[in-house]
């Protein structure tokens, strides 16, 4: 085999010699078999790292709910399941897909600040096992919904601990200002009036303070204000039977070094057990750590074009394929699949939507011709879960490997599937 160069951050792509492989398939291949755009996964990358958690939490009660909205591509799904994990949903949506590949309702829980009485109700006939309420009006509606239903309501509540977890304003969950959990000062009370509510039961407590964290004490943080409060509400008789902290693990899509899964793990039970709270079932919500580093973005460059200031390399994928750098100006790399020896020029990389925050990536270092493939990296996370048909564009196919096997795991939309749904008004 030639020699293999691993890329940072993503340890299943590697180049070997100036062709890119996403484990054992060559992803120009890949791009000419499927066409592009095309997001292409790795399943031993997402075992690899839900692995990490699972291991770091083995022996201890725990549960690992992946927070699906990240990408929730039914193979994806099945891949996690069949691993055992559970799963975070945040609508009635996400609640169906998981039901479709054979998820039962004791390994889903239902986070989200807008859940709809139908949602609720449906949830409810399932059997979620928690639902994480975000508001006490919330808590209000749950109840008069669970006892039409004629069920007890499992419910943690969402605490908001005013902790800054250092990343982008828009991902960042956790602090006072943020529409998301019930304020701190305000939650013992609401814990209260959860045992009061009829067809309500108390199950545990969670937080989410944001996404792509690099640094392990925002988590420290947010779990010692947990525990405070799960002391304070156990003095006050309730019990308290799990504790969640949340997703938002960050991964390297750069030069960010976010701690391994498996330390963030023990330094949370660490901390756990030395305030005595080492039997209370721990829950993490994972997304992006668990699929970005999985997953490629590929795309043809169609024209170049030298401008007066700056030269543009046009791609077939835009920001309905791939909206993180339009949405967060969000830095992800962008590599050729096979690598030419020319010299390489500056180009920004954009896509064909008619907007100018229809970019890729800025100001890229890329040696390329019109027609070769490149591939956007660490893009299994918030990708094609975050895709739209603006412009009337269908939506991207994806593709699993496994080695050097291959599967289609979503057909490409079609143009007619774009407005199937649409009537012509009557003439
Ligand atoms: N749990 C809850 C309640 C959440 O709101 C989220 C993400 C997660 C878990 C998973 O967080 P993760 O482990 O993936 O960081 N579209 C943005 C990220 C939005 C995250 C929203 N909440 C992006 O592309 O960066």
């Amino acid at each position: 085999m030639p020699s293999s160069l691993r890329l940072p951050g993503a340890p299943f792509v590697a180049r070997r010699g100036d062709a890119l492989y996403l484990e054992d398939c060559r992803l120009s291949d890949l791009a000419h078999e499927y066409g592009t755009p095309l997001y292409v996964y790795s399943r031993s990358a997402m075992r690899a790292s839900l692995a990490e958690y699972a291991d770091a939490l083995a022996g201890r009660r725990h549960l690992v709910c992946y927070a699906m909205k990240a990408n929730s591509s039914l193979a994806v799904l099945q891949t996690f399941a069949q691993a055992g994990c559970g799963f975070d949903i945040v609508s009635g949506g996400e609640l169906e897909r998981v039901l479709a590949i054979g998820v039962e309702g004791a390994r889903i829980v239902f986070s989200g600040v807008g859940k709809t009485r139908a949602e609720m109700r449906r949830a409810l006939e399932i059997g979620v096992r928690c639902f994480n309420v975000e508001s006490e009006a919330e808590l209000e509606v749950l109840s008069e919904v669970a006892q039409q239903c004629g069920r007890i309501a499992p419910v943690s509540l969402r605490v908001n601990p005013d902790v800054d977890a250092g990343t982008h304003p828009y991902i960042s969950t956790g602090l006072k200002g943020n529409k998301f959990g019930i304020a701190h000062d305000r939650a013992l009370a609401a814990y209260r009036r959860a045992t009061e509510l009829p067809s309500l039961r108390v199950a545990g407590i969670d937080c989410h303070i944001g996404s792509q964290i690099t640094e392990l004490s925002p988590y420290l943080d947010a779990l010692d204000r947990l525990l405070d409060l799960v002391e304070a509400i156990e003095q006050a008789g309730i019990p308290v039977h799990h504790v969640d902290v949340g997703g938002g693990l960050g991964i390297s899509y750069k030069d960010e070094t976010p701690p391994p899964a498996g330390e963030l793990v023990r330094r949370v039970l660490e901390r756990m057990d030395a305030r005595g709270h080492g039997e209370r079932e721990l829950v993490m919500e994972p997304g992006r750590s668990l699929v970005g580093n999985a997953g490629v973005l590929l795309t043809e460059a169609l024209y170049l074009k030298p401008g007066e200031q700056k030269n543009f390399c046009i791609v077939d994928a835009a920001m309905n394929d791939l909206m993180r750098p339009a949405m967060y100006e969000a830095w992800m790399d962008i590599v050729a699949c096979e690598q030419r020896h020319g010299l390489p020029q500056s180009y920004d990389v954009v896509g064909p939507v008619c907007e100018s925050g229809d970019w890729l990536g800025r100001d890229r270092l890329l040696s390329v011709q019109a027609g070769d493939m490149l591939a956007v990296l660490s893009a299994g996370a918030y990708g094609m879960a975050m895709a739209s048909n603006y412009n009337t564009r269908p939506r991207a196919a994806e593709v699993m490997v496994e080695g050097d096997r291959h599967w289609l795991i979503r057909e490409r939309e079609t143009h007619a599937d774009l407005f199937r749904h649409e009537h012509l008004l009557p003439r």
